[in-house]
C-alpha cells in the first residue's frame, strides 16, 4: 500500500536546507581556487532541486552543467544492477568534474558511476550528495560533500519522490518509524 503525505513528518526545513546548501557551495568554492573547466553533473531525476540552488553559490565563470540518468535493471528498487539511461553531452577529459546527487542509499548507483566516468579521465572526479543513509549502504563510496546524515527512513521533498510525487516540496519529509515498519516492501521511488 502506498504512505499518505500524513504518514510523513518534515525532517529539515526549507530553511535548514538552504543554509547547509550554501555553506556546501562555499566550501566547494574554495577547493574550486584555481580550476577553470568545472562540469556540474545532475544526477536526473533526483538531484535537478538541489543542483539548482548548489550550482547559484559556485563561481559563475568556470561552472558548466550537464546532467545523465541512471536506472536499474531490476525495476526501481535500489538493489538491482546499474546502467545509463542517458548519458553526459560532452567528454570530460581532462576537466574538474563534480557529480550532484539527491541521496547515497545503497551507494550502488554512485559506485556504479563513479567507474564508469573515471576511464574518460577527468581531472578530478568528486560527489556532493546532499544526504547519505549509511545503515543501507552495501558499496563504500567516498562522498567528497555532504549535506546531511539521516537514519533509515524514506524521504520526501526537494527533490526526492514517492512513485514520481512530492519532488516540488520545499522542505524534506521522512516516514513516520510506524509507518514504514508496517510496510513490506518499503515505499517505492523513481530509480532517479
Ligand atoms: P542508491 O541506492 O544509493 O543507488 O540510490 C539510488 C537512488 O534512489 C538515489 O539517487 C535516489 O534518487 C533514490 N532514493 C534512494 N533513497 C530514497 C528515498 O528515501 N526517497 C526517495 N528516493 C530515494
Ligand atoms: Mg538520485
Amino acid at each position: 500500500m502506498l504512505p499518505a503525505f500524513e504518514d510523513f513528518e518534515p525532517l529539515f526545513t526549507a530553511e535548514e536546507i538552504q543554509r547547509r546548501v550554501a555553506e556546501m557551495g562555499r566550501e566547494i568554492t574554495r577547493d574550486l581556487e584555481g580550476c577553470d573547466d568545472v562540469v556540474v553533473v545532475g544526477v536526473l531525476k533526483g538531484a535537478v532541486v538541489f543542483m539548482a540552488d548548489l550550482i547559484r553559490h559556485l563561481p559563475q565563470d568556470v561552472v558548466s552543467c550537464d546532467f545523465l540518468r541512471l536506472s536499474s535493471y531490476e525495476g526501481t528498487q535500489s538493489s538491482g544492477s546499474v546502467r545509463f539511461d542517458f548519458d553526459l553531452t560532452q567528454p570530460i577529459q581532462g576537466k574538474d568534474v563534480l557529480i550532484v546527487e539527491d541521496i547515497i542509499d545503497t551507494g550502488l548507483s554512485m559506485s556504479f558511476l563513479l567507474e564508469a566516468l573515471k576511464p574518460r579521465s577527468p581531472k578530478s572526479l568528486k560527489i556532493a550528495t546532499l544526504l547519505h543513509k549509511p545503515a543501507r549502504q552495501q558499496r563504500e563510496v567516498q562522498i567528497g560533500y555532504l549535506g546531511f546524515t539521516i537514519p533509515d527512513r524514506f524521504v520526501i521533498g526537494y527533490g526526492l519522490d514517492l512513485e514520481g510525487k512530492y519532488r516540488n516540496l520545499e522542505y524534506i519529509a521522512a516516514l513516520r518509524p510506524e509507518v514504514q515498519a508496517k510496510l513490506t516492501p518499503r515505499p517505492e521511488h523513481d530509480y532517479g
